[in-house]
């Protein structure tokens, strides 16, 4: 894997702390070149400093209307080529959609229309480069509907969607596409959400996930399920009758309220 992301410039949203941190922290060990972007300025200019590579820091809220465009654009102005793209930047929100209908807009502008906005600006470049990758970081939640967890689990199902169907159309063009789908992993995304930390202490370690997602796309995987349980709940929706998968995702998400 060290091959693909060395000496490449890599774009990673959502730099500033969980799985996007643990990615950009490897990647900067493999020599990667990294552009790191999220809100928070101190904590990427921290990171920054422990990548051990090159990194510039892109403080940028992508949540905003038209902010991935406002990036790209920034980008381009300044002459910045993008050899890799993980769009890692996503928040989720825990409860009835009635009680919190408003906010769960905003997901649904970062979740989704900055994640397609960027791909849609970096990869047109990758393709006529015949080289690259987009590496879309989904969710398990995306396997089913999950009523207290509905907009989330809606953006993550657009994402995994979006980027295994990118994953076929890019066969043969030298870019690869992988979505990452991890189950409940302690980072920040636990207090965001409003589900108590206990309930992200199954889950697989940050660091475990990140590693699987880069080893995913360096091997062009279309979908990445790291660790036995979160397949196994993966598989698991196939074939559990559509009401019954819904209660358990709705029972999975109150016992973390
Ligand atoms: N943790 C889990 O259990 C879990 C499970 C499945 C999937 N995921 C997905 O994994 C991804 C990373 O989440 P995480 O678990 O690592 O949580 P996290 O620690 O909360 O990280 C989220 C990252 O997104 C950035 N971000 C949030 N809003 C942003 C905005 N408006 N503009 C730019 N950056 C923004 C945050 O940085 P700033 O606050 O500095 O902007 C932060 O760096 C998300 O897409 C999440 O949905 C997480």
């Amino acid at each position: 894997m060290r091959d693909y992301y060395a000496n490449h410039t890599v774009l990673v949203t959502g730099a500033s702390s969980g799985i996007g941190r643990e990615m950009a922290l490897r990647l900067g060990r493999m020599g990667a070149r990294l552009l790191l972007v999220a809100r928070r300025e101190d904590a990427l200019h921290a990171l920054a400093e422990e990548c051990g590579s090159e990194a510039a820091v892109i403080a940028h809220d992508l949540g905003a209307p038209g902010a991935a465009d406002a990036l790209a654009d920034r980008l381009r102005q300044s002459g910045e080529r993008v050899d890799v793209l993980v769009n890692n930047a996503g928040f989720g929100f825990a409860g009835p959609f009635v009680a919190h209908a408003e906010g769960a807009v905003g997901m649904v502008d970062l979740n989704v229309r900055a994640l397609t906005q960027l791909t849609a600006r970096l990869l047109p470049a990758m393709v006529e480069r015949g080289a690259g990758g987009v590496l879309n970081v989904a969710s398990l939640g995306g396997f089913l509907p999950i009523p207290h967890f509905a907009v989330y689990g809606a953006t993550k199902a657009y994402v995994l969607s979006f980027t295994e169907a990118l994953h076929t159309e890019l066969r043969g063009s030298g870019v690869h596409a992988s979505a990452l789908c991890p189950g409940p992993v302690a980072t920040g995304f636990g207090g965001r959400s409003g589900l108590k930390d206990r309930y992200f202490d199954v889950g697989l370690p940050v660091g475990a996930v990140a590693e699987a997602g880069l080893k995913g796309l360096a091997a062009n995987k279309a979908r990445v399920v790291p660790g036995w349980s979160t397949k196994v709940a993966a598989f698991a929706t196939r074939f559990a009758p559509s009401g019954f998968a819904r209660r358990v995702g709705q029972k999975a998400v109150d016992v973390g309220r």
